[in-house]
């Protein structure tokens, strides 16, 4: 890999709405890298790592632990389910993936606990055609809690007196919401309390003040990557909402969830599919129709690494990710899957979206338009040749560096990472064409 295709400090952030093959990216830059950290989201990300005839599915950990020696962090901004957190060890340590010295977890970062799990269960259920489709991993009622105040943090589960004096008055609150509101049985303090006090133990060696081992990394000068969970367009803040999750998931995330000063980011990279998908509910202007769906989800795998559900397919659209470039000020792009697309005959992207006789450019806030925007296409040729054994730009076929250029023109945005095969060989590095 070119020693310059990432800067310093990077954040590597999903573009679209998440599974865009940010795993597969991250563990190609973890080459380049000291410490890999995540900064936002929990186990609800499945990031998939292959490489010869293994296959990982990081949910919690970075992508970086496959790396022996790369440091792992665990920033403030991701909430945490510690049974999550020991089993994907577990899975680790069986394959020779050792975690000791080497992974760090924030002591502000918040934990999730069983009733944030059922209140996740429990919302979903009730929502019937308003539901977002969640993982049901309790993320929302885990996030929710920490605005509210009502959360407990690592450093709270560290200190006895705090811990117990904290769930007491916590528990009372949520058993209270369990049945008053949902006429559920409430949860015992005693078991909750059992269970995390022996987390606390096995806990304890990997927790750290890591906003402060991250800012000595970055004064020693260590190359730093923030790894980005779900995609920009499930940002609480600038994705479609309400069908997103509850965390930062695009660049400014990386700030307030780890504590390394803005001023210290050099590089933002957005990693896009060559096409969309989505998982859970939520607008998708590009979907598309039965038969394609099908036949795109069967070439590209599409079911979710975290709960196996189905992806929906659409065309790529230039709107969502421009939308994406804007709010991470994206200086480079990594797109994969380009290899999904080599049957096709001919190749869509969405320039813009058509509602009520209104024309819009720009990905918008409302809705309605996003419900009922009719997409407006431009075709590419397609290519019809297998991509998945490229090592080189030059190498592609005409038509797929046209597609790709196009893309490149729209987004203004330059490509430097080609992906045609979810292994870590089949990746074209681009440095200058
Ligand atoms: P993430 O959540 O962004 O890390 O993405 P996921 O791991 O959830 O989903 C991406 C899927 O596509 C995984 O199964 C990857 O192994 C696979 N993948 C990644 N890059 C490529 C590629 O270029 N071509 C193909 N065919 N598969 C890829
Ligand atoms: P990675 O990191 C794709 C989706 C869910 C649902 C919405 C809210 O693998 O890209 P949540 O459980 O977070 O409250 O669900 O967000 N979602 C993802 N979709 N990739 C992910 O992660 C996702 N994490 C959450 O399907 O629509
Ligand atoms: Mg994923």
């Amino acid at each position: 890999m070119p020693k310059n295709i990432m800067k310093r400090t990077t954040i590597l952030v999903g573009a679209q709405w998440g599974d865009e093959g940010k795993g597969k990216i991250i563990d190609l830059l973890t080459e380049n890298s000291d410490i890999i950290v995540r900064y936002q989201g929990g186990n609800n990300a499945g990031h998939t790592v292959r490489y010869g005839d293994k296959k990982f599915i990081l949910h919690l950990l970075p992508s970086g632990i496959l790396h022996p020696g790369k440091k792992c962090v665990i920033g403030n901004g991701v909430v945490i389910d510690l049974e999550a957190f020991f089993h994907e060890i577990e899975i680790l340590r069986e394959s020779n993936v050792f975690v000791k010295n080497r992974l760090f977890v924030s002591d502000r970062a918040h934990l999730i606990f069983p009733y944030h799990r059922l209140l996740d269960q429990l919302r979903e259920g009730q929502k019937g055609s308003g539901k977002i489709g969640t993982t049901k991993r309790g993320i929302g009622p885990c996030y929710a809690d920490k605005a509210d105040r009502l959360g407990i943090r690592v450093a709270d589960l560290m200190n006895p007196k705090v811990f117990r004096d904290r769930l007491t008055y916590v528990l009372k609150e949520q058993n209270h919401i369990l049945q008053a509101v949902y006429r559920h049985q409430p949860f015992s303090f005693s078991k909750i309390h059992r269970e995390y006090t022996h987390y606390r133990d096995r806990l304890s060696p990997f927790v750290c003040s890591t906003e402060l081992l991250l800012a000595e990394a970055h004064r020693a000068k260590k190359r730093i990557l923030f790894e980005g969970a779900q995609g920009t367009h499930l940002d609480v803040d600038h994705g479609t909402y309400p069908y997103v999750t509850s965390s930062n998931a695009s660049a400014g995330g990386a700030i307030t969830g780890t504590g390394l000063s803005p001023a210290h980011i050099e590089e933002v990279i957005g990693v896009v599919k060559a096409y969309t998908t989505r998982v859970g509910e939520g607008p998708f202007p590009t979907e598309f129709p039965p038969a394609l769906m099908a036949m795109v989800r069967e070439l590209g795998e599409e079911f979710g690494a975290t709960t196996g559900r189905p992806r929906r397919c659409g065309w790529f659209d230039a709107l969502l990710v421009k939308h994406s470039v804007l709010v991470n000020g994206l200086s480079k792009m990594a797109v994969t899957k380009l290899d999904v697309l080599d049957t096709l005959p001919t190749i869509k992207i969405c320039v813009a979206y058509q509602y009520k006789g209104k024309q819009f450019r720009n990905f918008p806030a409302d809705q309605e338009v996003l419900a009922h925007a009719k997409p407006v296409y431009v075709e590419c040729p397609g290519w019809l040749e297998q991509t998945s054994h490229i090592r080189e730009w030059k190498k592609l076929p005409a038509k797929a560096k046209s597609y790709l250029t196009r893309l490149e023109d729209m987004l203004e945005t330059r490509i430097s990472i080609v992906s045609i095969g979810s292994e870590r060989l089949q990746t074209i590095f681009i440095d200058g064409k």
